[in-house]
């Protein structure tokens, strides 16, 4: 499949999208939008991929959504273009994500960055949302995920205030998993997605819905969640065999069945 607005690519079991609009700092508008969805579905669907790494370049990861697309419409038009209901596309993908951050990773980078299940960051990333700078809030989920992973009181100042996070610092508050020189953010992400990717496909799955559902329901239903994905692996082969491996004191060999 060839795109306009992204590059993608396979390197063993990972797939590999980055964003490519170098003239507009990578801005995400609505065609980059369609065009990742599209990349992230087709790479979910691969029975040879397991998981997947959404890059930009050493200079930006994504400096928002593109403000020239938008500075002339309606509350109505952006309702009905429905742009920002593209990022919940994210959101369905069931193979793990992470997010290979250097540079500007600004308002809806930030929120595309933090839609991913990890991010490997670069000494040079930069993350903030500074929307109220253009009158306006993160739109594609920055309230609410920023404030989830760096607690309230740096998110409000993030979000009132514009205050940009260093990648150091945002390793601090949690947003990010690592933080390694400039050279080797990317090979990290892929290494570790490629480490993934070789795990038994159905737990790792069922893992990623888990931990995500501690975001969206009560404790009592999370943990109800966690048991039935739990309970319903002794229904895989991957759990026979993971477990006569470890006894026969050999590698299990997965099947995703
Ligand atoms: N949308 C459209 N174009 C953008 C853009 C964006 N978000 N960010 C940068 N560009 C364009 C610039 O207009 C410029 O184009 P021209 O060369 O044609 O003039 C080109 O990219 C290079 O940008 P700069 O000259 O500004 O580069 P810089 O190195 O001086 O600054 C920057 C880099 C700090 C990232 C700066 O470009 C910037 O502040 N960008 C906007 C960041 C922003 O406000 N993001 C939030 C967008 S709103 C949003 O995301 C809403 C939401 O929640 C969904």
């Amino acid at each position: 499949m060839s795109y306009e607005t992204i590059l993608t690519e396979v390197k063993e079991k990972v797939g590999i999208i980055t964003l490519n609009r170098p003239q507009a700092m990578n801005a995400l508008n609505s065609d980059l939008m369609t065009e990742l969805i599209e990349a992230l579905l087709d790479f979910d669907i691969d029975e040879e991929i397991g998981a997947i790494v959404i890059t930009g370049s050493e200079k930006v990861f994504a400096a928002g959504a593109d403000i020239s697309e938008m500075a002339e419409m309606s509350a109505v038009e952006m309702l009905t273009s429905s742009f920002v209901e593209l990022f919940d596309g994210i959101r369905d993908i069931k193979k793990p994500i992470i997010a290979a951050v250097s540079g500007y990773a600004l308002g809806g980078g930030c929120e595309l960055a933090m839609a991913c299940d990890m991010i490997v960051a670069s000494e040079k990333a930069k993350f903030g949302q500074p929307e109220v700078n253009l009158g306006v809030i993160p739109g594609a989920g920055g309230t609410q995920r920023l404030t989830r992973a760096v607690g309230k009181a740096l998110a409000m100042e993030m979000v009132l205030n514009a205050r940009n996070l260093s990648a150091q610092e945002a390793l601090e508050f949690g947003l990010v998993n690592y933080v390694v020189p400039v050279e080797e953010y990317l090979d990290k992400a892929l290494k570790l997605a490629k480490r993934i990717s070789v795990r038994a496909p159905l737990a790792v799955r069922q893992a990623k819905a888990s931990v995500n559902k501690a975001y969206e329901l009560s404790l009592t239903e999370a943990l109800a969640f966690e048991r039935n994905a739990f309970y319903f692996l002794f229904a895989t082969e991957d759990q026979k065999e993971g477990m006569q491996a470890f006894t026969e004191k050999r590698s299990a060999k997965w099947q995703g069945k």
